[in-house]
């Protein structure tokens, strides 16, 4: 789905995060299993990240697996384990094709060496692509980033890479699982939940939030068009005056 021609292509988002919230009440609504609505859940991901990339979003940031997460029945996790290889296996032409990167962010301690194997091959087999960066939050907790992020940085500091001193913000921002990256302009949650649910709490501290009343499986490139265009009205003032995306 191309930008319509009524949306300022210069006042997109950079970075688009999501909440993929739903997937079990979308399964449950139909009698079937919890595993059927992520099945379905995948298939909103094949939509909107060629939606998002058709849109020139430049960092699509998707929760798949939180630290929470692990809470769910064992079938449930092993479940949700096998998606991204079986994702990856059945885009990575088109993702070639359209030039997306691949990367993680969470904690890849504790995640089964299949999974991770299976992410790995396509953060490496796409690293070299200049498109949209395609992040997959998996084995992520908000807050186990900014322990690890605070370990690191503490660990350079007593090697004396790092004085006390010197730590800014930047510093911080350069040791999240998302260094290098723009903090995200819009975050949408589906499933009409209203939290952050431990999601990117440093990033998100000026994004824009968007609940949307719909089952992340039900969620289309119609909706991602209407997000783009509610982006569009927001203003934004990073706590000044006079920023905004309609002028
Ligand atoms: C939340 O819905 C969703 C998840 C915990 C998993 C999200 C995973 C996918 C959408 C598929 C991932 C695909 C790839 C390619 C990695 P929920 O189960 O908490 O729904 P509920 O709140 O209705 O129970």
């Amino acid at each position: 789905m191309a930008v319509a021609a009524d949306v300022d292509a210069q006042r997109l988002p950079q970075h688009v995060a999501i909440i993929m919230d739903g997937n079990g009440r979308w399964a449950q609504c139909r009698g079937l299993p919890r595993t059927a609505g992520h099945r379905a859940g995948m298939e909103t991901v094949r939509r909107v990240v060629r939606c998002a990339d058709d849109w020139g979003i430049r960092v699509l940031t998707l929760f798949a697996f939180s630290t929470e997460n692990w809470r769910r029945p064992v079938t449930e996790v092993a479940y949700l384990m096998r998606l991204p290889g079986e994702y990856l296996r059945s885009e990575m032409d088109e993702l070639m094709a359209r030039g997306i990167r691949i990367q993680m962010l969470g904690d890849r301690v504790g995640v089964p060496a299949l999974t991770l194997r299976a992410v790995e091959r396509g953060v490496v087999q796409t690293a070299a692509n200049p498109g949209m960066v395609l992040n997959f939050a998996f084995n992520y907790g908000g807050r186990a980033e900014l322990v690890r992020t605070v370990r690191s940085i503490a660990k350079e500091v007593k090697n004396g890479q790092l004085s006390p001193e010197t730590i800014d913000e930047q510093t911080i921002a350069d040791h999240l699982d998302t260094r290098g990256l723009p903090d995200p302009d819009l975050l949408i949650r589906t499933s009409g939940e209203q939290r952050l649910s431990n999601y990117l709490l440093w990033q998100l501290a000026y994004s824009e939030l968007l609940f949307v009343p719909k089952f992340w499986p039900d969620f289309s490139e119609m909706d991602f068009e209407m997000a783009m265009r509610e982006f569009q009205h927001r203003q934004r003032r990073f706590g000044g005056v006079s920023v905004s995306n309609n002028g």
